[in-house]
């Protein structure tokens, strides 16, 4: 690579578009003769419905069709029983949708829905997840298909041994994704093939969904994801909106429009479990780890398991000879928990990286320190090196910045007016995957080249990425080159989530281009009109990677501050440092990095979906009651990386950076309340009732 993109700061090349309004999302494509969808959510729990009158809704005027179990067409029962929509009379959550109003307007299909009648044989339901639960079992693996449970040495005697021992646990509620753009979806129908256009975070996977859904070849699927307004892992998996819109669209013979409403977001297209996490941390005098054991306990629904794997972090974030990590799950009358941003990494570094900073309280050693002294020279899970490890490099650059070495130790020591003053930090780790993909490159008769890669942009800039990466692989100037992303005929990828759009997409993007100029090389005379063309697939040279550890880092920092009389908290700043590859656009990557780290403080502060076992649902359903950070509530944030050569990585030597921002905000947050207050809060998210009466606060 030489031609110098990467690592230029750009903005996104389609932000023109976007800010003009003429980006187009979803349900906003012109389209003749177009209906709309409204989805109805049942408001049982548990048992089936035992009658369904669809009568007065189609009496309102407007309303085409009302789609349930007894009439929509039939779809294959064994892709997913989230996807099984409108088939069988069961209902296994409230919330599930179990019609769907078609009519000429959204207002009509509204109304409609209004007037669904539905009667229900009901079965005693549990939804509230305990420690306790006679339900709990072990699942065969957790995801994406890690060992459920570890243990290296003998824990339990090093920790009966240890002079210092922290023995905490920790809860963390159910979170719900809430992207700007909610799950939406236009599909139409033409001569036995499925065209939609949907937002989603891989096309290629909701294209396949589909074909297997309704027994169709893959190529007469074809899903269109051109701008796509976040997603954060719920949009990682085809979910209910595409399949109740397709289904629609095929009963009614005209194309249908269906975008899930905000309050329907919450539960039926996945959450983050709740979890119960109890951490024991041995160590000496010193702090050095001897013992380390993380046992989770999360949720997943009755239609599927959902293992997130909360633990996982611990098995190779710190060093220590005796360590085990367990999960546990419960079958409850929920909808299916899915992705949120790092699963599993996000709560399990809370709870791990609060015990760090007590397990640093109990041995009067600074927390910075801890980490440190306990910093790992291979993987002590799989006993692999690391292909970089950059942790010790953020902590002590982030130490620096964040101006840690005046922190005086002692909790309730600073105090200016009203306001308990704090600081924390908490360390930070997430995979750097990639996942096979393809695409192609296509250099033309006037300079200019092309390249095609069914990548998607779920706003985090990844069209601009990739097109700096192909400009240099092709050693030329970025103008010359055109990328098109989002659309299942284009080359098969894997889904921008996991942190792994980047790495995966710019491998096969930098192998086409690199293949195109090896052929360019050798050929003589004028190239063709239509252009000469190659293509690169990524599969076998990724299976074909050596063993190693390989993980993205960072080191957050925080401080808050506490208001004696009525324990609000404020975040005055959070600062990360983070070690994640080669950057490749600063613009986006600082973009995703304090988004990561904003969306930890929302966790830290703000957010919990509260679960009323009467209704077996969450009582807060928009974002009136379920709450996150106003810009007011962003104060300072500040995130930096340090330079990071990897070349056991991938092509362009990048780790990814959607999720690492949120991992370790929260606890570096809760370690700042808890310098502050001298209390610490163990069950997210660190409300004022949680602080008042129990601390310096009145
Ligand atoms: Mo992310 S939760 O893998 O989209």
């Amino acid at each position: 690579m030489s031609a110098g993109a990467v690592g230029r700061a750009h903005t996104r090349l389609e932000g023109p578009e976007k800010v003009s309004g003429t980006a187009r999302y979803a349900v906003e494509y012109p389209l003749d003769d177009v209906t709309y969808g409204w989805a109805v959510p049942t408001a049982a729990v548990r048992g089936r419905i035992t009658r369904l009158d669809s009568e007065p809704a189609l009496a309102v005027p407007g309303v085409v069709a009302v789609l349930h179990h007894g009439n929509a067409p039939r779809l294959s029962p064994d892709v997913d029983p989230e996807l099984y929509l409108l088939q069988e009379p069961a209902v296994h959550y409230r919330g599930q949708f179990v019609a769907l109003v078609v009519a000429e307007s959204i207002e009509a299909a509204r109304e409609g829905a209004r007037h669904v009648r539905i009667d229900y044989d009901t079965e005693p339901h549990s939804t509230v997840l305990t420690a306790d639960h006679p339900g709990l079992y072990r699942p065969e693996k957790v995801n994406p298909g890690y060992p459920t449970d570890t243990a290296e040495g003998d824990f339990d005697a090093a920790f009966a041994a240890s002079e210092v021992r922290v023995d905490v646990t920790y809860r963390t509620p159910a979170y719900h994704n809430n992207p700007m753009e909610p799950h939406a979806t236009t599909a139409q129908w033409r001569d036995g093939r499925l065209l939609v256009h949907d937002s989603n975070q891989g096309s290629t996977a909701v294209q396949a969904a589909l074909a297997e859904l309704f027994g169709l070849p893959r190529d007469a699927v074809r899903v269109v994801s051109e701008h796509v307004g976040g997603g954060f892992g719920s949009k990682g998996y085809p979910k209910a909106a595409v399949v109740l819109a397709a289904l629609a669209a095929r009963q009614v013979g005209r194309p249908v429009r269906l975008a899930l409403t905000r309050q329907q977001i919450f539960g039926p297209v996945g959450y983050r479990t709740p979890t119960i996490q109890r951490v024991r941390l041995g160590a000496d005098a010193d702090g050095r780890i001897a013992a380390v054991c993380h046992d989770a306990i999360s949720q997943t629904s009755r239609l599927t398991e959902f293992a997130e794997q909360t633990a996982v972090y611990t098995r190779s974030m710190y060093a220590a000879p005796h360590r085990r990590t367990t999960h546990r799950l419960v079958r409850l009358d929920v909808p299916t928990p899915f992705w949120m941003r790092a699963p599993g990494e996000c709560p399990g570094a809370y709870a791990l990286e609060s015990a760090m900073d007590e397990l640093a309280a109990a041995c009067g050693i600074d927390p910075v320190e801890l980490r440190i002294r306990n910093e790992p020279d291979i993987d002590p899970d799989q006993g692999h090196p690391f292909t970089s490890r950059n942790l010790v490099a953020c902590l002590t650059e982030g130490a620096r910045r964040f101006g840690w070495a005046d922190r005086n130790p002692r909790p309730c020591a600073r105090r200016e007016g009203r306001w308990m003053i704090g600081t924390g930090v908490a360390g930070s780790s997430y995979p750097a995957r990639a996942r096979a993909s393809a695409a192609t490159a296509t250099a033309f008769p006037d300079g200019g080249y092309l390249v095609r890669i069914n990548a998607t942009d779920i706003g985090t800039g990844a069209r601009t990425a990739l097109w700096q990466v192909a400009a240099d692989a092709l050693d030329t100037p970025p103008e010359r080159v055109r990328i098109l992303i989002g659309d299942s005929d284009l080359p098969p990828a894997g889904v921008a989530g996991g942190s792994m759009g980047t790495s995966s997409w710019s491998w096969a993007v930098m192998r086409a281009c690199q293949e195109l100029r090896d052929q360019l090389s050798h050929h003589s005379g004028a190239l063709p009109a239509e252009g000469l063309t190659v293509e690169a697939h990524t599969a076998d040279e990724i299976r074909a990677q050596r063993p190693m550890a390989r993980y993205a880092y960072g080191a957050q920092f925080a401080e808050v501050r506490v208001d004696a009389d009525t324990g609000e908290v404020r975040v005055s700043r959070l600062l990360g440092v983070f070690a994640v590859g080669r950057v490749v656009n600063p613009t986006t990557a600082r973009s995703q990095l304090i988004g990561g780290m904003t969306m930890g403080m929302s966790m830290a502060l703000h957010e919990e979906g509260v679960l009323d076992e009467r209704y077996g649902d969450w009582v807060n359903h928009d974002l009136a009651t379920y709450h996150i950070p106003a810009c007011a509530d962003v104060e300072r944030v500040e995130a930096y990386w340090v330079p990071e050569e990897d070349p056991d990585l991938n092509p362009a030597g990048v780790k990814g950076l959607g999720e690492i921002g949120i991992v370790g905000t929260a606890a570096a947050i809760a370690s700042a309340v808890r310098h502050a207050t001298g209390v610490r809060v163990r069950d997210l998210p660190i409300r004022l009732d949680k602080l008042i009466g129990v601390s310096g606060v009145a």
